[in-house]
């Protein structure tokens, strides 16, 4: 049996027009679609759905109902089986309702719904809430905005969550796992977790609020970073969700295109303004779990993230994931200094469409960054331009783009089509050919990323001191490329190497001479360390849990249980890393600073 109100949320959640346009060819006609009717033959489309009311008809058979009626009719599915059907599209999780058996994490899906009435109740209903509402009316987000998102307020109280959670009788030591509530280091009663906060509910595709957000109110200071996002939990994987999707992915699938942005905020505000094809990672960058999410509704991708370095960074890292999904990534650049947020705000739709218009693709925005820095000035730059480019070959899974790719490097180089290709089959790293079945891990190019790895070593070789720190916090493991791994290793095991032994890797030897002779000093060591530390730390332990995703989707029944475990293990872990996302070590550091002193209140 698979309870009502699991169905009824199938039934609410079902994007009807995605479900029918399996078995029937949809075209747009107005606010509804149309086709030729799929029971019986036909010239004139006469079979027509209406996404807004969710409902079928087709007027040459008479026949007409909801999505599960559909594919009952037409399917000749039993009832269940096209609530499952539905479920497995929209992302409600059907499959865990068994006969007679129930949903182990309906009380964690419970417990955040009724926290997240509790923040809009502070919100919109409450005196206390009138700064929090005065806020979002600054920020140009009107109360449909907000309630549409569900935002509320979390009051500037150690125990407001927490009495209305006994009173409820909910069990404490969920909310904690849900991160709701916390508890200081030494003991003593638990407290709320978020405080004078804009809390934004976290949303599966279906829905169900599985994880918060929250804006402190005023000024970030020491303690109280600007954002807090909920822990990983039995709910919540953050690598799997996108903000938004619950309410943008039938936008999405209508403009046939997606904005990818930084956060929260953006997506709220350009909601305001009427932009509604908008989702955002949580606190990550975009991985192949958020790609394949958007596939389901689209394959073009608009990158808007900011233009500075690092916004770069993540935009073209982003960029080879989406890729890598088949889809077409494509990058928005705005004025600098401004995001989606400041220009929804002064221009309006308009100008954030106006700029969308002028996306450029992936490829071309990176040549165009290249040739900004006279990459392809001389020979030999051209020659070092040319690697930056083809991890984005390889990433193009779509054989189409590809090739439009490698002819437009070809021409740009100078270098032939065929020895672009060659070079491409050298490594097999390209996701374009399916690693074999016995890889554990994909291989999925990563040239950015490594910046961590390379700054980590430089301190290190420079200032032995920093070794043993280092081996205290990560292991080999921990880095991702090779020969990173073997001088990591070396060094560890005889901090004042000056040579690896002839029989190391020779790209080992060579990037450790490179080391050596690097003339680079480092300013604040100290900060240098903390940040490539927590990024390779975090980064090590993202690649264990994807790593990890993939073999539960191989594994047998019994073994998925084991490996289910043991991935709750590594998220808890992960937990302690993921404070924060834009500045992972900063705030970590005042976290720890947090838990010494500031908020802990006893
Ligand atoms: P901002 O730092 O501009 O956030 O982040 P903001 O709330 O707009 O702050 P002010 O008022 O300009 O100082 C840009 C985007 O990144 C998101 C924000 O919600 C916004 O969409 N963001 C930022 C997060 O989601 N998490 C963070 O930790 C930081
Ligand atoms: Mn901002």
């Amino acid at each position: 049996m698979i309870p009502d109100d699991v169905v009824e949320e199938v039934r609410a959640r079902a994007d009807i027009v995605g479900v029918i346009g399996e078995f029937v060819q949809l075209k747009k006609a107005g606010r509804e679609f149309r086709g030729l009717s799929p029971f019986k033959k036909e010239k004139t489309p006469s079979f027509y759905v209406n996404p807004a009311k969710a409902f079928f008809h087709d007027f040459s058979s008479g026949e007409s109902g909801d999505v599960f009626s559909f594919l009952m009719k037409h399917q000749g599915m039993s009832f269940v089986d096209a609530v499952k059907h539905v479920g497995a599209r929209s992302g409600v999780d059907v499959r865990e309702v068994r006969r007679g058996g129930d949903d182990p994490w309906r009380p964690y899906h419970e417990a955040s719904a009724h926290a997240s009435s509790f923040f809009q109740e502070r919100l919109w209903e409450w005196e206390g809430g009138k700064a929090a509402r005065a806020y979002l009316e600054g920020r140009g987000i009107d109360r449909e905005a907000g309630e549409r998102f569900g935002l509320g307020y979390a009051p500037d109280e150690w125990g407001a969550f927490r009495e209305a959670a006994a009173v409820h009788g909910m069990d404490e030591g969920m909310l904690l796992e849900l991160g709701l509530l916390k508890r200081s280091e030494k003991g003593g009663d638990p407290y709320d977790a978020f405080r004078n906060r804009i809390v934004f509910p976290i949303e599966s595709v279906a829905g169900r609020v599985l994880a918060f957000g929250g804006r402190l109110l005023g000024e970030a200071g020491k303690g109280a970073p600007k954002y807090l996002n909920s822990p990983e939990s039995p709910i919540f994987h953050k690598g799997e969700v996108l903000y938004g999707l619950s309410w943008a992915r039938n936008h999405i699938r209508r403009d046939a295109s997606v904005m990818v942005v930084e956060g929260f905020m953006d997506v709220v505000s350009l909601a305001a303004a009427g932009i509604r094809n908008v989702v955002a990672p949580l606190g990550t960058s975009l991985t192949e779990s958020h790609a394949r999410l958007l596939k389901r509704y689209t394959t073009q991708v608009l990158l808007v993230f900011d233009s500075d370095p690092a916004g770069l960074r993540a935009t073209f890292k982003a960029g080879d994931t989406v890729l890598g999904q088949g889809l077409h990534p494509a990058v928005v650049t705005l004025p600098d200094g401004e995001d989606p947020d400041s220009v929804a705000r002064s221009g309006g739709a308009d100008a954030v469409r106006g700029f969308a218009a002028q996306a450029v693709d992936v490829l071309d925005r990176k040549i165009a960054i290249l040739e900004e820095r006279g990459w392809f000035d001389s020979i030999e730059k051209t020659r070092r331009a040319l690697d930056r480019l083809l991890p984005t070959l390889r990433a193009a899974r779509d054989a189409r783009l590809r090739d439009i790719y490698v002819t437009r490097v070809a021409e740009l180089t100078g270098v032939g089509r065929d020895t672009l290709l060659d070079e491409l089959r050298q490594r097999p790293a390209g996701p374009a050919r399916p690693p074999p079945a016995t890889a554990r891990r994909r291989p999925a190019p990563r040239v950015h990323g490594l910046g961590e790895e390379r700054t980590l070593l430089l301190l290190l070789v420079k200032d032995r001191d920093w070794i043993e720190k280092a081996g205290e916090r990560i292991g080999p493991s921990d880095l991702e490329d090779r020969a990173n791994r073997v001088i990591f290793e070396a060094l560890i095991a005889d901090p004042e190497l000056d040579a690896l032994p002839d029989d190391a890797a020779a790209e080992a030897v060579r990037r450790f001479e490179k080391l050596m002779a690097d003339p680079e000093a480092l300013a604040s060591p100290q900060q240098v360390f903390a940040d490539a530390v927590a990024k390779i730390e975090g980064n090590g332990h993202d690649r264990r849990l994807e790593a990890i995703e993939e073999e539960i989707r191989r594994a047998g029944p019994e073994e998925k249980v084991r490996l289910v475990r043991e991935k709750e293990r590594l998220t808890k872990e992960r937990r302690a890393l993921s404070i924060d996302w834009r500045r992972p070590t900063r705030k970590l550091l005042e976290f720890g600073r947090t838990r010494q002193g500031g908020e802990d209140r006893k």
